[in-house]
């Protein structure tokens, strides 16, 4: 590795610079592990170390800990709900000003194309700007009991959250943690995935100038085992919100059970895209393509089982897997490229191990390897496989990257069958014109989600989150702030004379 550039939080990197030292932020400061130790942060295009990081431990995560506790009792929680909107407008405000520097770093950093960074920036803004609106809106309720009594139903925040995040959607993933918990009046530590760190850290050289308080966000950077594990562990955690693998959602649901610690987790899934014959022919392509290959697939909604209907079934898997061919995979940050590398060597050679798996399990329409154009990065081509069963392991197993499965169905009945035959149920799809069948469809199609000629919009007025597998609790729209309430009962008495036993 090069040396270690001067330390500059906001800087740019001239590309073939050294890497960028980051710094986790903790209690209002910038600092080192205590430790001391650092990892590496890569660019998946290039397969560069541009940035190296803290390795955070179970020190780090104390003091962030204490720092986010103190900030409760002492600031967040007796901030009015106007002061916290407006420190989340603020930071909205921050994130748009500084769109094309984040997005450009996000690029970088996790490999997706640059138009799809921006647009996240924007969702990150957006999502920031929704629930600084829903800070004021969070009120409990009076109840009619039957006595001379006032019941209440107050609305407190829990306390300090952990929040553990993946490396798909970095900043975004940030967002959709902190918006609703900040609103509430909870205080933060916050790990992002050893990954893709970098931007939440950029963003948080603003946190002081739009009004956070010291230890209101707290950010440790590290691996799940080093740093994750410990703040699931830690006393001072009220709750975990996760989003990440299934194995990892069971792990932190075990070691929070100790404390009875809240949690929610979003777990991802194999979510069924369902094709009937009647459907837009051309739309039902895009649709298909769009919402397996975005983001290179790492998605946690990713329709990644195609459910065809047998008489368009043929027609429909040559149009996708000629669109598939033109896709241009390569650097992010070159416009004309509409898909990047995966983030990682561990997530390439995991979805390569299924590119070999798929070829004995199903039939090859479209990639099924590694670009032979690239010499460098970690990248996969848009694979199409069909004929798949829907028992064979890739239409059963998350893959979380460029790999579609099709699968053919006979009628509306065997297409809802297929479709709830799996553990997971985060999200589904379903495209027709007969706005009849549509519904029949979706009211028996067990996922939290379900688009109906679409897939992926999401609108952070609305709730996001899984049946089954695909974990537990709600996110965005008010059902995301009340992952971070308590509900206390008040009874007040108005009786003078209340009326024991004794
Ligand atoms: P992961 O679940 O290991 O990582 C997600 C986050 O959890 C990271 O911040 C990681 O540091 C943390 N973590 C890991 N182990 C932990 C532990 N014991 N305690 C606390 N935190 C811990 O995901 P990974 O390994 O990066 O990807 C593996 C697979 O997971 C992917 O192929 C994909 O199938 C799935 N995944 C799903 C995501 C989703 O959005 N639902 C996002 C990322 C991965
Ligand atoms: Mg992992």
């Amino acid at each position: 590795m090069a040396t270690i550039a001067q330390h500059d939080q906001t800087g740019r990197r001239e590309s073939g610079a050294a890497p960028q030292r980051f710094q986790m932020y903790i209690g209002g400061q910038f600092v080192d592990a205590a430790g001391g130790g650092t990892f590496d942060v890569f660019d998946p295009a290039t397969e560069q170390v541009m940035a190296t990081c803290p390795a955070g431990t179970a020190a780090d995560v104390d003091r962030a800990a204490r720092a986010a506790h103190r900030a409760f009792y002492e600031v967040w929680r007796g901030t009015s709900a106007q002061e916290r909107g407006r420190v989340l407008f603020r930071l909205a405000e921050r994130v748009r000003a500084r769109r094309a520097e984040l997005a450009e770093l996000e690029t970088r950093n996790s490999g997706k194309p640059i138009a799809e960074a921006e647009f996240d920036m924007d969702d990150t803004a957006t999502c920031f700007e929704y629930y600084a609106g829903l800070a004021t809106k969070i009120n409990g309720d009076v109840l009619p009991v039957p006595v001379p009594a006032v019941a209440l139903a107050m609305r407190e925040p829990m306390g300090v959250a952990g929040q553990i995040i993946p490396w798909n959607y970095p900043l975004l993933m940030a967002a959709w943690k902190l918006g609703p918990a900040l609103a509430a009046g909870c205080t933060v530590v916050l790990k992002p995935a050893e990954q893709t760190p970098l931007s939440v850290l950029r963003l948080a050289s603003d946190f002081e100038a739009v009004g956070l308080p010291p230890g209101v966000v707290n950010i440790v950077t590290g691996d799940g085992p080093s740093a994750g594990a410990p703040l699931v562990a830690h006393p001072m955690v009220r709750k975990i919100a996760f989003t990440g693998s299934a194995d990892v959602g069971r792990q932190i649901m075990r070691n929070a059970a100790d404390q009875l610690k809240r949690v929610s987790l979003e777990l991802g899934g194999k979510s069924p895209n369902i094709f009937f014959s009647d459907a837009d022919f051309e739309s039902a392509i895009d649709g298909a393509l769009f919402g397996v290959f975005i983001n290179q697939g790492e998605v946690c909604s990713a329709g990644s089982r195609v459910l065809v209907q047998r008489d368009i079934y043929k027609k429909f898997v040559d149009a996708a897997a000629a669109k598939a061919k033109t896709i241009r995979v390569g650097s992010g940050l070159d416009r004309a490229n509409k898909m990047g590398p995966l983030v990682s060597a561990e997530q390439r050679d995991r979805v390569v191990q299924y590119l070999r798996v798929g070829a004995r399990e199903g039939k090859v329409a479209a990639g099924g390897g590694v670009p032979a154009s690239h010499t460098r990065g970690w990248f996969v081509e848009p694979t199409i496989f069909y004929d798949v069963d829907n028992g064979a392991r890739i239409a059963q197993e998350e893959i979380f990257g460029p790999v579609m499965s099709v699968i053919p169905f006979t009628d509306e009945a065997d297409a809802i069958r297929i479709a709830n035959a799996t553990q997971y149920g985060l999200a589904a799809a379903v495209w027709t014109r007969d706005i009849f069948k549509a519904f029949r469809v979706v009211r028996e199609l067990e996922a939290g989600i379900v688009w109906v000629n679409h897939m992926q919009p999401t609108m952070v007025e609305a709730p996001w989150g899984g049946y089954k597998a695909s974990g537990f609790g709600r996110e965005l729209g008010r059902w995301g702030v009340e992952e971070y309430l308590e509900t206390k009962q008040v009874f007040i008495n108005l009786d003078e004379k209340p009326i024991g036993w004794y």
